[in-house]
């Protein structure tokens, strides 16, 4: 039996944060927070922003593990994981392929669908989709999205059909690939995933009440009449077998260290639908996973001193 390991002995710790991604400025905030929280554990740990550095400069620091606190695109995406790789260096989160997986809706629902997770019906838009076809299969109103942006960004609710064309274009400016997604009448959860001694488990339900029914950018991280409700007061056997699906949706992308996915549940006959998962989940003081691990006893500083001991590499040396 090996003894635990003291909580200063990660070495040089680098919190990589801020990046080139549109969530930049929530970044910067995660990882200012996530820092301050590791050194107040007595972890050496220092900032840096990879938005303003480069690969060499980030070598010339050798640190001994990272701590990934950037979102969306290089941050999130398997991109800074291929490097970390590269370099050596043992980071949070999940690796390459999962990062880049869980980053891009279609590839999420793929392989969720062929494991029967349950997900909302979906079709993949292209300049030339047909609004009427579309409309025919995934009914109205309907979710037009970018495949891989965050934060909403680029998403509208569509309520006829000759506002497809032009939801099209604002997604499809954000990005290469879009979807448009059968929409969910109902409450909206989320359900965060932590690893602890190589066993993931979901932490306790959040309901997320946003004004309006409108979960939009400005009500996620704005606004302060979206409502957070920790215990999310569903009947106990529905949260579990919700969680249950969770984990498995998780592993399902091959996710590792933590994750959150995003759950709607339908108003009119209970069913529940996974949307997506953040495999860099957002760390400000008002972030969905620290508020699910307060709820079993965990603080913010113990939290990130969890996520930083599943640092790992794909592939180990
Ligand atoms: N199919 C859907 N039905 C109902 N609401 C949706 C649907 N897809 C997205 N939403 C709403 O939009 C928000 C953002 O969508 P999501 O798929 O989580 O992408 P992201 O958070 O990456 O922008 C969700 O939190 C939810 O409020
Ligand atoms: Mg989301």
């Amino acid at each position: 039996m090996v003894g635990a390991m003291k909580e200063n002995d990660f070495g040089k710790v680098g919190v990589l944060y801020g990046g080139k991604a549109a969530e930049r400025k929530v970044s910067l905030v995660s990882g200012a927070a996530v820092c301050e929280a590791l050194k107040s554990k007595g972890v050496d740990a220092h900032l840096f922003d990879t938005g303003e550095k480069d690969a060499t400069a980030l070598q010339a620091e050798n640190f001994d593990r990272v701590f990934i606190a950037l979102h969306g695109r290089y941050g999130e995406d398997g991109c800074i994981q291929g490097l970390l790789e590269v370099l050596g260096v043992p980071y949070t989160g999940s690796g390459v392929m999962a990062s880049a997986i869980a980053m891009d809706k279609v590839m999420t629902k793929r392989l969720w669908i062929a494991q029967g997770l349950p997900t909302p019906r979906y079709m993949e838009l292209h300049a030339d989709s047909d609004p009427l076809e579309v409309v025919e299969y995934l009914g109205l109103p309907l979710i037009i999205k970018p495949a891989h942006e965050g934060s909403t960004i680029g998403l509208t609710k569509v309520t006829s059909p000759d506002q497809i064309e032009e939801a099209y274009a604002k997604a499809a400016e954000m990005d290469t690939s879009v979807l448009a997604e059968e929409f969910i009448a109902g409450m909206e959860f989320t359900c965060a995933v932590l690893e602890r001694d190589g066993v993931a488990t979901a932490l306790p339900m959040i309901r997320i009440i946003a004004p309006g029914a409108n979960y939009d950018y400005h009500n996620k991280y704005f606004s302060n009449e979206t409502q957070y409700l920790c215990p999310c007061g569903l009947d106990a056997s529905l949260e579990k077998a919700i969680q249950e699906d969770v984990v498995k949706a998780y592993k399902a992308l091959g996710c590792r260290g933590w994750g959150r996915v995003d759950v709607m549940l339908r108003e009119r006959d209970g069913k529940y639908f996974l949307l997506e998962l953040n495999s860099s989940p957002g760390m400000t003081g008002h972030s969905l996973v620290p508020m699910a691990a307060r709820q079993v006893g965990l603080d913010y500083p113990d939290l990130c001193v969890e996520v930083l001991k599943s640092a790992t590499l794909d592939y180990a040396r």
